[in-house]
């Protein structure tokens, strides 16, 4: 692993405030002296996810996770940790040194040739489109009623069925390994040969508007209808979005996402410009994120065939994993938003906009859709699901709107929806006190092994030690040891922490990328950063613990020397010892009260 200095780190770091950096992605209030919201990395409606400006940490107090901004800007943008120091010091105009690694800095150079490539590519077809020689595609733009802003906004461009991209690049001075690594040309043979042939193209940028790869479509009925730059080193399919780059520039708080270029270039020119497209493939986590992190709301529009419905559900799933507010368009009368848009209007598009139907609503269509609701059976396997669907509904507001709908909808009474609801509230009551119970077995044995107030304890000592005062240090090295700590990780902990006072670095700042690779430490120590401990006197509180543990070590010889002294088994001289020994400890004990 390649590292940056430690300076560096810390600079890079202290440029970048972590509330400023976590508001991008989460909404946080300030309650005390840290922030509150909704954690990012679960699903949550009351918010645990805290983040504190003083210590520049974060930690969820719900499902543990934590860390300092570049552990956050890593999880949250799926980057290593490299990566996102980088993504970091970009931010704040921090140069960082080429690292001394030969294999990593000739990557990136070649990355940034790729970048080139693809600019000078979309600008050559995007020129040529306009050249007599482009008189096929000229038609084609015109029949899909494609405006001259639209090909200059989404540098549409087209590649002729004679095109020789290879020499324009090569004239540029790529050299063939760039060119072939870009995957614009395929080397067959000994001939080098251009992807695109008698193509439309589309461009896709990345949100930082570098141009990253391309889809080509034919200007007829044959097939296959596109081909689309395959994944490569700037390349990642499941991490962009087509048209983001131009949609978030547009003012509204919400995305709308479907499944062609097409779609994408055809709403924009009529005015809806917060459109992006998933191409045609699976909508993934990745690309969810990156909608959550442009959108307040996401509304889908896929086709309206079978295909389109089941993306749908499926990117719905992400969607709502990710906690997103999401909506869904309904269409008629059109295959896809293309297609509507030009054969109704952008005012209708909007009204379909307005009217888009809500998780519940559009599963309750789906279901709707295989049965048929005049046979009994049929009913009340929709009763069924219908009910599961709206129990799911934590707002009793919400839930009754929706029961109001269905009932009139569906010809269903309100009564039988509520009498189906109370009977799978009533079950996974059930389930919870099930559930309740063994939480509480689960906790007494635990107890046994590690009491909480053994823990809490141990914390406060990690707590204090954080500050960094090296006399604290002092006065508790002799007396305790890591190995006095009875959880393993805090037992790491204590012992990395003696270490850095031993070399004088009582600036533990650095603490959570020592355990870089040990979420389970980070999570650990941001809990115990996170939870103020109300320490008023630092050297108070230490002598508290000491003297526990000191007390509990003469508690457990007192034990022992009783206990071979009931044995009997030991000679006179022996006893005499123990007898002497156990008298000092009662009196040290009462000392310590
Ligand atoms: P038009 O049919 O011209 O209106 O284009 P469209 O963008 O609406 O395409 P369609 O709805 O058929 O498909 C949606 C998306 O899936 C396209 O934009 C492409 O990204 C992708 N796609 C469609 N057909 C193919 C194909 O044959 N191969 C590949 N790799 N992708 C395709
Ligand atoms: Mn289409």
């Amino acid at each position: 692993m390649v590292r940056y200095s430690e300076e560096l780190i810390d600079d890079i770091k202290n440029s970048n405030d972590i509330v400023d950096i976590i508001s991008q992605y989460v909404i946080l209030k300030r309650s005390g002296r840290n922030f509150f919201g909704l954690c990012p990395f679960h699903k949550e409606k009351t918010p645990s996810f805290s983040v504190s400006p003083d210590k520049q940490i974060f930690h969820c107090f719900g499902c543990g996770v934590g860390g300092n901004v570049i552990h956050f800007i890593s999880k949250i943008e799926n980057l290593d940790f490299k990566e996102s120091l980088e993504v970091l010091a970009e931010r704040v105009g921090i140069t960082l040194p080429t690292l001394d690694n030969e294999v990593d800095s000739k990557k990136q150079l070649l990355k940034e040739k790729i970048y080139e490539i693809n600019k000078e590519t979309a600008l050559y077809y995007h020129e040529t489109l306009y050249k007599d020689i482009s008189k096929p595609a000229q038609e084609y733009v015109k029949k899909r009623k494609l405006d001259n802003k639209t090909l200059k906004d989404y540098t549409i461009g087209y590649a002729p069925a004679n095109s020789n991209l290879y020499k324009f690049l090569k004239n540029k001075g790529f050299t063939n390994e760039e060119i072939l690594v870009s995957d614009l040309v395929n080397k067959m043979g000994n001939n080098f040969v251009d992807r695109f042939k008698n193509r439309l193209i589309f461009p896709i940028q990345d949100v930082r508007n570098r141009y990253i790869a391309f889809g080509g479509r034919v200007l007829d009925n044959s097939l296959p209808k596109y081909i689309n730059s395959p994944e490569n080193i700037v390349y990642s399919k499941a991490r962009n979005l087509y048209g983001l780059n131009v949609a978030k520039n547009s003012k509204l708080e919400n995305l709308i996402i479907v499944e062609g270029y097409m779609d994408v270039v055809s709403l924009h020119q009529r005015g809806i410009e917060n459109v992006v497209a998933s191409c045609g493939t699976a909508l993934t986590e990745a690309q969810g994120r990156l909608l959550r992190k442009y959108a307040e709301k996401i509304i889908i529009s896929y086709d309206s065939d079978a295909a389109g419905q089941a993306a749908t559900l499926r990117g719905l799933e992400i969607l709502t994993n990710l906690g997103c507010d999401i909506r869904i368009l309904q269409m008629e009368g059109a295959k896809d938003p293309d297609e509507y848009v030009i054969k109704y209007g952008n005012g209708r598009f909007n009204n379909l906009i307005d009217k888009a139907i809500s998780l519940i609503e559009f599963k309750t269509k789906v279901l709707k859709k295989d049965l048929n609701l005049s046979n009994v059976n049929d009913k009340i396997k929709f009763l069924n699901e219908i009910a599961k669907l709206v129990s799911t509904i934590d707002n009793r507001m919400e839930q009754e709107v929706y029961i109001d709908k269905i009932s009139r909808e569906y010809d269903i009474s309100k009564e039988a929806i509520y009498a189906e609801i109370n009977k799978i509230n009533y079950s996974k009551n059930q389930g919870k006190k099930i559930l309740e119970n063994n939480y509480k077995k689960n906790v007494i044995k635990k107890k046994e092994t590690l009491p909480e107030t053994l823990l809490k304890r141990e914390n406060m000592i990690i707590g204090i030690l954080l500050n960094g005062k090296t006399e604290v240090y002092e006065q508790i090295k002799n007396i305790l040891s890591p190995k006095d700590l009875k959880k393993e990780q805090n037992k790491k902990i204590m012992q990395k922490l003696y270490e850095e006072f031993e070399k004088g670095n009582s600036n533990i700042n650095n603490i959570l990328e020592i355990f870089n690779d040990d979420e389970e430490i980070i999570s650990i120590l941001t809990g115990i950063m996170a939870d103020d401990y109300e320490i008023k006197d630092d050297k108070k509180a230490i002598e508290d613990i000491i003297n526990n543990y000191k007390k509990e070590k003469l508690i457990n010889r007192k034990k022992e020397i009783i206990d071979s002294l009931n044995n009997g088994n030991i000679d006179k001289q022996e006893t005499v010892n123990l007898e002497k020994e156990l008298h000092d400890i009662i009196i040290r004990l009462a000392q310590i009260k």
